[in-house]
Formats: structure tokens, sequence, C-alpha cells
């Protein structure tokens, strides 16, 4: 199945996706195609580095978000693409944009939904005062961060944690999780009733957790 990854920043989870991708570990997915907003973000560079193809939409040059949309379902399925993956991309995507990927639309977001949606999650659990936070694969629908949860995976908050402290703990969640879930439903294994999520493999949420 052909992936196309859309990244606005550094681009650590693509990182994660490539190197995957270079042990074997996406198959059947295959990320053809890198997309950003920031022509000169990090994400460009490393894809450079994996020899995958990249390409700029740039949200500025456009006056309604239905024709930013367009523009980048356009890019994506020029490649092929059929499965999107958003690894820290800064844009809602809309009806229309989702509408042209039936096969799926997942996001990694750095908290335990639907607590702390939105931008800065680290801080917003921080501030809050939970225990344990932690990360989470998901569909995504129009709204913010709200589509079917595929996975999660936790991490303790420390006393001594700050903003960066724990953004880099879960990030290493990140790094582990997101390639699994992505090879999940690039495998087919992947199925949507409701809200839920059910992954194949085992009907025991600890182990079907431990396989990804
Ligand atoms: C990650 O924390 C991810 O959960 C969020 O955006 C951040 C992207 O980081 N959606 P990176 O660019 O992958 O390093």
């Amino acid at each position: 199945m052909k992936i196309g990854v859309l990244a606005s920043g550094g681009g650590t989870n693509l990182q994660a996706l490539l190197d995957a991708q270079a042990r074997g570990e996406l198959e059947p997915g295959r990320i053809v195609a890198v997309g950003v907003n920031v022509a000169d973000c990090g994400a460009v560079g490393r894809a450079r580095v994996a020899g995958v193809p990249s390409f700029c939409v740039d949200h500025k040059s456009f006056g309604a978000r239905t024709d930013f949309d367009r523009a980048l379902a356009q890019e994506l399925r020029a490649r092929g693409v059929e499965l999107v993956v958003l690894a820290g991309f800064m844009r809602l995507l809309g009806e229309d944009f989702l509408a042209h990927f039936p096969r799926g639309v997942m996001n990694i977001h750095p908290a335990l939904l639907p607590a702390f949606p939105g931008v800065h999650a680290q801080h917003q659990a921080l501030a809050y005062g939970v225990k344990v936070s932690g990360c989470t694969v998901h569909f995504v629908d129009a709204g913010m961060d709200t589509g079917p949860i595929i996975a999660q995976a936790a991490v303790p908050v420390l006393d001594d944690d700050d903003d960066e402290r724990i953004r880099a703990r879960i990030l290493v969640e990140e790094h582990r999780l997101y390639p699994a879930a992505v090879r999940a439903v690039a495998q087919g294994r992947v199925h949507i009733q409701g809200r839920r999520v059910l992954i194949e493999g085992s009907a025991r949420p600890d182990e079907r957790l431990r396989s990804l």
C-alpha cells in the first residue's frame, strides 16, 4: 500500500517511519512521498537522505482552506498514495480531503486522547497535573484530534518533569508505536466499528498492544 507522510516540522516521527521502512517493517506499506507545507522544514532533509521524493504545498499560497486541501490531495493522488500518515502536520484537513483517502488518514498525538487535544498537549498535561500521559495513534476525522483511536501508549509523569522532559519521554513511545500502527493498517488488520478500532491478531488488548 502506497503511503504518503505529511509533516510540518523536524520530522522525528517521519524518521522513525523511514527507519522502519529501511528494516522492512512497514511492508506491505511503502512510503512513496513526503509532503510538507513549510518548504525548509526538517522533514524535507530526512526524506532526501532516505531517497524518498518530497513536495511542498504552502498553505500561505491559498486563500481558502478548501483550495489548499484540494491541491494537497492532488499531489498525493498523483503519486498513487492510498494511506496518508500525518507526522507533525500542523494543518486541519477537511472532509473533502479525507474523502480522497478511504483507506485512511492517520495521526499521532502526544497525549492520551480524548485528554488534551490540540497544540502543546504535553504542556497541557503537565499543567493539569496528570500522573500518566502518553501518545495516541488515531484515524483522522474533520475534528481536532477526535477520530477513532487505533493505539495508545502510556508514560509516567514525574515530579521533576518540565515540558522538554515529558515531551522526550512521550516521543520514545511515539517512535515505537507509530510505525507498528501504520504497518497494521497497511496489512489490512485494522477495522473501524463505530468509534472502536479493532486490530486483528489477538482478542486480548494487552497482547495486541504488545504486538504493536
Ligand atoms: C509529535 O509530538 C507528534 O505527536 C505531534 O507532532 C509532533 C511531531 O514531532 N503530532 P516530529 O516532527 O515528528 O519530531
